[in-house]
């Protein structure tokens, strides 16, 4: 039974297809005839996905920024704040930029996990360290500067974004993965279909030797463990950037003095975005330096040569509930229990990472 896309039935009649005209779809994300680099070979086509939040701004900065792609769409959903603020975020720091890319809002929470009281919660009350007013540090704004947007998302949400564009690529697509995966995994369950034009599913997430959620896991994966092994088994290529690999992958001071060097909105916007993320590890674990988790993803589709130590690997996503909630499960044995399916980076080259940072970002205004 050919597996067909319950797509239009379900889609609300919007901008991208005028009423009356259901079935027809209307110019749907960025399907633009084939870009071509500069030296003609034809850019990565990319579908980013984020809960803009500080790292997040960045990764979307670089990837407005990098030549070498063409970033079709912005999905935003829940994560480091509700999906209200990481749409509005992300509108913001397109905004700042003076980059255009449609915006299409995602999920609010996860598939299933926030309806079940029993399952394992980030205790942030128990991190150590306090801010002036008494509370845990910030590592993300509720909002990214003071000045709200003038642009709105569109009409179409993110998984249905995700169908329509991907059932009608002409050329295979890259997903970046740099917030809980709800999104993508719902477009996944509802038209499978849409694997076959997904060359690749970068996902910043997860962690072999490192976590920070809590003791077994990684936030992105923790929040949305099911959407995770839905990813995770989807059959589509999958390449993981997790914590392993972006805590090689960090700035400090000297770093966010040379970010404001550039003196353009972008350099000014990601030393300010980098700093509350400096000031808030220094208050809770007396850190000198932050890692760019989102902005060292999208650094590994400009140029896979910034991961290191990349194994081909069995990852299982644990979705138990409780101690082990969200774990990325990686089985590195020579005889893994199940077949290998996804490329797990446990290092990164942090010096390539900081030149490509200031090469793209100093492209922007
Ligand atoms: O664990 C790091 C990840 O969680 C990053 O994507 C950061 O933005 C937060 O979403
Ligand atoms: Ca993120």
């Amino acid at each position: 039974q050919r597996q067909m896309c319950i797509r239009d039935s379900l889609r609300p009649a919007g901008r991208d297809v005028p009423a009356g005209r259901a079935g027809q779809l209307g110019p749907l994300c960025g399907l633009r005839p084939d870009r071509r680099r500069g030296d003609d070979s034809p850019m990565k086509q990319v579908i980013l996905d984020v809960d803009t939040g500080s790292d997040d701004a960045i990764a979307i900065m670089l990837a407005m920024a990098a030549p070498s792609l063409e970033v079709l769409g912005i999905c935003t959903v829940w994560g480091n704040k509700p999906v209200e603020n990481t749409t509005e975020n992300t509108l913001r720091v397109l905004e700042a930029i003076g980059a255009d890319c449609p915006v299409y809002r995602g999920c609010p929470s996860s598939i299933i996990k926030h309806l079940q009281p029993n399952r394992r919660k980030i205790k942030t009350a128990e991190k150590p360290g306090r801010d002036r007013d008494g509370r845990p540090p910030e590592i993300h704004q509720d909002l990214i500067g003071s000045v709200p947007s003038t642009r709105r998302p569109e009409q179409t949400d993110a998984v249905h974004f995700y169908i329509d564009c991907l059932l009608r690529a002409e050329r295979k697509v890259t997903v970046v993965l740099l917030g809980p995966q709800t999104n993508l995994a719902l477009a996944l369950t509802i038209c499978p279909e849409i694997r076959k034009n997904i060359e690749e599913i970068v996902i910043m997430g997860g962690g072999k030797s490192r976590t920070n959620a809590t003791i077994a896991a990684e936030f992105n994966i923790f929040q949305d463990p099911e959407a995770a092994l839905i990813v995770a088994e989807s059959g589509c290529s999958l390449s993981y950037v997790p914590l392993d690999a972006t805590h090689q992958a960090c700035v400090g001071p000297a770093e966010i003095r040379r970010l404001r060097e550039l003196d353009t909105a972008a350099g000014q916007l990601a030393a300010d975005l980098a700093q509350v993320m400096l000031r808030a590890y220094r208050i809770i674990q007396n850190a000198e330096e932050v890692p760019l988790h989102d902005a060292l993803a999208v650094c590994s589709v400009i140029d896979p040569h910034v991961l290191r130590d990349r194994r081909f690997t069995r990852v299982d996503i644990d979705c138990g509930g409780d101690y082990a909630d969200g774990q990325t499960l990686v089985d590195a044995r020579a005889y893994p229990d199940k077949l290998p399916n996804a490329w797990f980076a446990l290092g990164a080259d942090g010096a390539l990472f900081r030149e490509m940072l200031f090469t793209y970002l100093s492209k922007l205004r």
